[in-house]
């Protein structure tokens, strides 16, 4: 008998899996931030946002026990933010940035929210791309924001989030992560 082999499978990627931040997540996620943005968060931003913002919420996406991203958002009542999201260089172009956009999307709709925005630099094509892939839009331009290179960011924007429309395209999207 032959065996029946799903090609797929064997390629891949290890799955994700999300949970809290905490404070000894930050050494690593400092060693992600480090990689991924010119200008980087001290580590104690992560522990006051951790340990004193009752308005956030982060998470580390981990294969096995080494985290490969993170992500946070705050939620003000109807109005959320997402503050930061970042995969580790070798593991991007497996689907756990957008993986961990999607889980930090349900945590702000479970916890409220109807509509959602971030910034982002205006060089950044890769992460508007997924910001867009999820219902994001750009809505206006903050000149001069990221004082390294004085790059302009664009404020991106996805509203009626708890609406059957988003909720619909949000389930596509699993689907087709989980496919
Ligand atoms: C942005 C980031 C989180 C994306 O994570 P990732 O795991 O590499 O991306 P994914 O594999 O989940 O790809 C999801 C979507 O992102 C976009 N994308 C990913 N890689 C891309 C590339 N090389 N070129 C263009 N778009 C890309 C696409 O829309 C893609 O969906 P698609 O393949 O169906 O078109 C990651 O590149 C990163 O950490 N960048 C540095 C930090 C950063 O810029 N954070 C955002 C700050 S606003």
């Amino acid at each position: 008998m032959k065996l029946e082999l799903d090609p797929r499978s064997n390629n891949r990627p290890p799955r994700l899996q999300i949970e809290p931040m905490s404070e000894r997540d930050i050494a690593t996620v400092m060693k992600i931030e480090a990689a991924s943005f010119t200008t980087t968060w001290p580590a104690n931003a992560f522990s006051n946002e951790l340990r004193d913002n009752k308005l956030a919420y982060y998470y580390v996406g981990k294969i096995g026990e080494k985290i490969v991203a993170y992500g946070g958002i705050w939620v003000i009542l109807e109005d959320s933010h997402i503050t930061t999201i970042a995969v580790e260089p070798q593991h991007r172009g497996n689907r756990y940035g957008e993986i961990m956009l999607l889980f930090l999307l349900d945590q702000a709709i479970v916890r409220g929210a109807s509509w959602i925005t971030l910034e982002v630099r205006e060089s950044n094509d890769v992460a508007q791309n997924l910001y867009r892939k999820y219902g994001f839009t750009s809505v206006s331009t903050r000149r001069g924001y990221y004082s390294d290179n004085s790059e302009n960011a664009i404020v991106m924007w996805a509203g009626n989030l708890r609406g059957s429309l988003y909720t619909n395209r949000l389930n596509a999207l699993r689907s087709a992560l989980e496919g």
